[in-house]
């Protein structure tokens, strides 16, 4: 019997060894009952008592290296399990990738820059004013006389602490009703009191628009909302005429619906134009759709916002000025049924644009 040659032959055999099932088997081939070891054992009885206490010693010796041999072995199985599972999920470069979700611009800001953009080519500048405005700029500048419907509480978000604070203010120094009234602060009900902003401070020819938001305290419905966008025009210059506004107008909504668009121009009522119109377009539905005012800017707005526009060369300076409602833009352009979807962040609608 060959210890030495049983100890190599299990070493070899169990270094060869890739799965833990295999171990099983090998280790009761060698160390199992009636395995190698075992039979070495059993052999004994054919021995010197001299000779059993060597070869016992050294079987035991054999017995526990083959024993260490199992249980390196065991651990790098283990080991390598885990390789080759990793390998497993092993990054596979011809697979498509998870789809990262793009964020997008809403509806609304499409219109609004798609409006923006398209006056810009025709050399409007951008002008901006505050959302929240004072009642002069909102409307008596704006020549909005002081029983005009549109001031009600009814129609516009006015604030009322600031209110009070201004009428004791106003009361301690024995400033008159109608006086501190006219420094109200309110959400600004349109765009157009960027236009007095606007004219305070530059000299004409002019050409602006001012996009924005705007408030009115109203319900809401398909059409309708308490705050939506417009986008404000103004143009000053010499001879400038209402069929100016009529070729810019058009012009401007067959580059935004990217088709030819049947328009309506109605005369309409404005206190800060005169004459004064109103633009309806033809829906796809064959629907008229009222989308801005405008008008002929009204001398007493020159006036509100100090400009002096008397000309003695006999070539006048006047202009026209428009409000567009960039909400109604949206809805026809993007065949949107309801104007309050666009308030409403629901992502099944806003995924779709
Ligand atoms: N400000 C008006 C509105 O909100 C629209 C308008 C703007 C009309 C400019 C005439 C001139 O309804």
């Amino acid at each position: 019997m060959d210890l030495i040659e049983l100890k190599n032959r299990a070493k070899q055999e169990i270094e060869k060894i890739v799965d833990i099932d295999e171990i099983e088997k090998s280790f009761k081939k060698y160390l199992g009952k009636g395995g190698e070891i075992a039979q070495i054992f059993d052999s004994l009885k054919d021995f010197s008592v001299e000779e059993k206490k060597t070869i016992g010693k050294e079987a035991n010796i054999l017995k526990n290296e083959i024993e260490s041999f199992f249980e390196k072995r065991k651990e790098k199985i283990k080991n390598t399990t885990k390789t080759v599972k990793q390998k497993g999920e092993k990054i596979d470069i011809t697979r498509p990738a998870k789809k990262i979700q793009r964020g997008h611009l809403h509806p609304l800001t499409l219109a609004m820059d798609e409006a923006c953009s398209i006056f810009e080519t025709m050399g409007f500048e951008i002008a901006q004013g505050p959302e929240l405005e004072t009642e002069w700029y909102n409307f008596d500048a704006l020549n909005v006389p002081k029983d005009h419907p549109a001031r009600d509480m009814q129609d516009t978000f006015w604030l009322k602490d600031n209110q009070n604070e201004l009428k004791i203010k106003n009361e301690k120094l024995k400033i008159k009703e109608g006086d501190y009234k006219s420094k109200r602060l309110l959400m600004r009900t349109q765009t157009s009191p960027v236009q007095i902003r606007y004219m305070e401070t530059h000299q004409p020819p002019l050409r602006i628009i001012a996009p924005g938001r705007v408030f009115r305290n109203e319900a809401t419905d398909a059409k309708h909302g308490a705050q939506f966008y417009q986008l404000e025009g103004l143009m000053v210059d010499k001879e400038v005429s209402a069929s100016n506004f009529k070729a810019i107008v058009e012009d401007f909504l067959k580059r935004f619906f990217k088709t030819e668009v049947e328009t309506r121009l109605r005369p309409g009522f404005f206190p800060f134009t005169e004459p004064s119109f109103e633009i309806d377009v033809k829906t796809p539905d064959g629907k008229w759709m009222e989308i801005m005012g405008a008008g002929m800017v009204h001398p007493n707005v020159f006036r509100s916002a100090g400009l002096n526009l008397s000309v003695k060369s006999g070539l006048g300076w006047q202009g026209f000025a428009f409000g567009v409602g960039i909400d109604r833009l949206a809805i026809i352009k993007y065949k949107i049924t309801d104007i309050r979807l666009l308030y409403q962040n629901d992502m099944r609608f806003l995924s779709q644009f």
